[in-house]
């Protein structure tokens, strides 16, 4: 089985084609991130527009490179939710298009589960697992099944922001550009992570709950009272930081792992990349007995292999979309049983 995946749900518009045992043919992604880089953050209006001006030429060079044409394809698979809905509207358009051309099945794609669902690992993780779901959008733990939304199930998320937003958020406000994430990673290598006393946000062990305005704040305070920090004291802040947010999402992906009496763990999503947090879970998970899968640094951020892998996942169950599927923002899961929503902390 051969799949097109599109993906465009943010500010990267993105093809490729993936097989059915999930080999990866071709993975072309246009990144917007100097479009929006002087607005500190994404611009939705922009990221439609040049979503817009680069699905049609990243389309045709994932098929040229994996050497194919629209009717080598089985199905073609794009991401319909969750997302800005302006951006996911032209690959969602787009893939009808060329479905319909083609006469290939449509198969639409929650681009959430395939953050923890279609890790290019070797060998892929066994069902079950639980994901932890990191990016400038979401930031929530999953107990996944099978490949398939109903089979998934939600165990805690973000009540505000999710950690990818407030790297980039503490990143603008220390001055160091968008997207701040990776800039504070690689500051913080250098860096002493008890420089600055902060508090870990939902700290309660038994929570599975997230939040990150807080920590935004007590960043905002600490820069109002101090002043910008600038060479080693820039290192320190960042690694104070960082060091707050790993250990926060390492230990609540290893405590649902542990409540789920479940021996995996995935971790996925642009935060995934983070240097720390990488470690932090492979080595914890080691202690307790739990096999860590941590995706490669390429397939952290968006693509759309991941989308055309889920996209084949769900065609081989014999899945298809008709022509009423709909690009949403809506986050609601079909089987909206979250569990274990622990108590505020
Ligand atoms: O998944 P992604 O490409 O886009 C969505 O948010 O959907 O994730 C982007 C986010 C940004 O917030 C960026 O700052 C963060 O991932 N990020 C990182 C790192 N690389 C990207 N955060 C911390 N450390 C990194 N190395």
């Amino acid at each position: 089985m051969k799949v097109l995946g599109l993906e465009s749900s943010c500010d990267e518009t993105a093809a490729a084609v993936v097989t059915g045992e999930g080999r990866v043919l071709s993975d072309v992604v246009h990144s917007q991130v100097s479009l929006h880089a002087e607005h500190g953050g994404v611009v939705p209006e922009l990221a439609s527009r040049d979503h817009l001006r680069n699905v049609g030429p990243v389309v045709m060079e994932a098929l040229a490179r994996a050497g194919l044409t629209l009717g080598d394809l089985d199905a073609v698979a794009v991401t319909h939710r969750p997302g800005l809905v302006g951006a996911l509207l032209v690959g969602v358009q787009v893939a009808k298009g060329l479905a319909w051309a083609s006469g290939k099945p449509l198969v639409g794609v929650d681009h959430r589960m395939v953050r923890g669902d279609a890790v290019r690992e070797e060998p892929a993780p066994e069902y079950p697992f639980v994901a932890l779901l990191v990016s400038g959008g979401h930031t929530a733990l999953y107990r996944v099944d099978a490949p398939s939304p109903d089979r998934i199930t939600e165990l805690g998320a973000t009540r505000d922001d999710a950690a990818g937003e407030a790297f980039d958020k503490v990143g603008k406000l220390l001055g160091l550009g968008y997207p701040g994430g990776p800039v504070i990673d690689r500051l913080a290598t250098t860096g002493d992570p008890t420089a600055i006393p902060l508090s870990a946000p939902m700290a309660r062990k038994d929570s599975l709950e997230f939040s990150f305005s807080g920590l935004k704040t007590q960043m905002a305070e600490w820069v109002r009272r101090e002043g910008k920090p600038e060479g080693q004291r820039l290192a320190d802040v960042c690694a104070s930081f960082q060091s707050v947010v790993t250990s926060t999402l390492t230990k609540k992906l290893l405590h649902a792992a542990e409540v789920e009496g479940v021996p995996r763990v995935v971790i996925g999503g642009g935060v995934a990349a983070n240097r720390e947090l990488r470690e932090r879970v492979k080595t914890m998970a080691k202690e307790r007995g739990i096999r860590a899968f941590v995706p490669e640094l390429r397939s952290c951020t968006d693509n759309a292999a991941m989308i055309a892998y889920a996209g084949a996942l769900r065609r081989a169950e014999g899945h298809s979309d008709g022509w009423d599927l709909v690009a949403t923002s809506s986050t609601a899961l079909p089987r909206s049983t979250r569990k274990g929503r622990g108590p505020r902390s």
